[in-house]
């Protein structure tokens, strides 16, 4: 069925704002005047994202922010369901709440995001975890004050996760991290139903937001000051496919470079199918954007990869580095690897090994296979034991690190600009900073340097950061 893209009205966003006073209003009356909210995330930049919009909508409401679980009038875990890991973490610590709601009875314990949107795992939360009041998935969240209100107000549990297929919304109120880096999503979604990923199935399909609201949203960012923006997609090389407004995600790069003042642009994530010359060359082009493409491979092996349905052989995949490379001679590259796919034998995961070996990754996130009940790869067979899976995992990580301390090496003596990004009292090198292709340089210095473009030549390096001197 093919997908109707649906725009939620400004009026609704503003109808929840509304709400979100009516609900500040009944706090005070209620004699709780300084509500205390705790957001905890899981999983990607998409769900840290949204959690800006959750601590927005709060906000409204008239709440302040602690970490602090036991203090928390409202606790909201905005979860992930992307590995078995994920969701047993975030399970353990929704059934840790029990004490906290014990001590505080009238804690409003809220469970929602991806692990939620999935129907086994609402019903366990509806009948294993009493302590939950509202749970909602990721296609509800532009109405958690209207969910809100309504367990207030009725005093019944609220489940919102019946599927959908996604919405787009503008207008939310958001409270971002201060600081110099900030995110911005320009798409919702997944089309690519990789066999063993369950995006697809909890973020719904894929719809862009409209290239105007991102470079309004922007450009409100550069001028409040911050530096470092990354626009966030599950695929950003399908950018604009559903709008028709013959605007791609180079051209919405373009657009973003254009806005005036000094800052770096960096995006994620890019799937190599739809990863085109165009976009290398956008990139080498604009001068703000960051040379860095992370770029997940998953398996270098092609019988792996076509049952994966990543729509890519190695050679195509080893052919688009080529060519990027070829426009940016300083491309940071970077991956995701899967290991242990169901049916993959040892000598086709030393097809990874070896695709890993050519390309010369800087850095990589690996991960061993987990299966996500409802995906094509969960029907497969997997006869290959944990702990054979494990010693291929270990071997990988190996050479990663291998090649990430060979890469950092090749920056001792250079000089490179940062943008210093963090401040950390009491460290031998307090100071945090980027290279524009995303490489962490550690930095002796002062806080006041925060938020500046500096010179520095580095003078050491290990296999997770660089180290450097201030050149002027
Ligand atoms: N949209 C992004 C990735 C989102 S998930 C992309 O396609 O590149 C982030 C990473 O988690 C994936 O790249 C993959 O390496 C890993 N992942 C996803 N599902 C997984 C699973 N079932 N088991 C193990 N790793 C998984
Ligand atoms: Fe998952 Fe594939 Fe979509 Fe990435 S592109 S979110 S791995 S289905
Ligand atoms: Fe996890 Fe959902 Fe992101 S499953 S990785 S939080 S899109």
């Amino acid at each position: 069925m093919p997908y109707e893209r649906i725009e939620i009205e400004k009026a609704e966003i503003e109808r929840q704002i509304a709400l979100c006073r009516k609900l500040k209003e009944r706090f005070i009356s209620q004699g709780r005047k300084n509500m205390l909210a705790f957001v905890d995330t899981y999983g990607c930049q998409q769900n840290e994202s949204d959690s800006e919009r959750l601590r927005g909508y709060l906000a409204e409401m008239g709440c302040s922010f602690t970490s602090d679980e036991a203090e928390a009038d409202i606790i909201v875990i905005n979860t992930c369901a992307v590995r078995e890991h994920a969701e047993m973490r975030i399970l353990g610590n929704v059934g840790a709440l029990n004490h906290t709601k014990k001590a505080k009875p009238e804690q409003i314990i809220c469970v929602c995001g991806c692990m939620v949107q999935q129907q086994h795992m609402s019903d366990k939360v509806k009948h294993s975890y009493p302590i939950v009041s509202l749970c909602f998935g990721p296609h509800e969240l532009w109405r958690f004050p209207e969910l809100l209100e309504r367990y207030l107000v009725k005093k019944k549990r609220v489940f919102a996760t019946a599927p959908h297929e996604g919405c787009v919304t503008e207008g939310e109120p958001r409270v971002r991290d201060r600081g110099v880096k900030a995110w911005i999503s320009i798409m919702y979604g997944c089309n690519n139903f990789c066999s063993y990923c369950i995006v697809p199935y909890v973020r719904g399909r894929e719809r862009s937001r409209r290239p105007e609201a991102i470079v309004e949203e922007a450009r409100e960012l550069i001028a409040a000051g911050y530096k470092d923006i990354t626009l966030l997609g599950q695929n950003v090389n399908s950018y604009g496919k559903d709008l028709d407004c013959g605007v791609d995600f180079s051209e919405l790069l373009k657009m973003v470079n254009a806005i005036p003042g000094k800052f770096v642009i960096r995006f994620m994530t890019s799937h190599p199918k739809d990863a085109t010359e165009k976009l290398f060359k956008t990139m080498a082009e604009c001068e703000k954007c960051s040379h860095h493409i992370h770029l997940p491979v998953q398996s270098g092996n092609d019988r792996v990869l076509k049952a994966m349905n990543r729509g890519y052989s190695s050679a195509d995949y080893l052919e688009k580095v080529r060519i990027a490379r070829e426009y940016m001679s300083d491309l940071v590259i970077t991956t995701d690897m899967i290991v242990g796919f169901p049916g993959e034998t040892n000598e086709e995961f030393e097809d990874t090994l070896r695709l890993v070996e050519t390309v010369e990754y800087d850095s990589m996130f690996t991960f061993i296979y987990s299966r996500r009940e409802g995906t094509v790869a969960a029907k497969l067979p997997d006869p290959m034991t944990r702990q054979e899976k494990q010693l291929n995992f270990d071997k990988l990580l190996e050479t990663a690190n291998a090649l990430s301390l060979k890469k950092h090496r090749e920056y001792v003596g250079k000089s490179v600009e940062v943008l210093i990004d963090g401040y950390t009292e009491g460290e031998e090198y307090p100071i945090t900073s980027r290279t524009k292709g995303g490489r962490l340089v550690h930095l002796k210095g002062d806080a006041s340097l925060v938020g500046e473009f500096k010179k520095v030549k580095i003078t050491d390096s290990t296999t997770w950061a660089l180290f450097g001197e201030l050149e002027e």
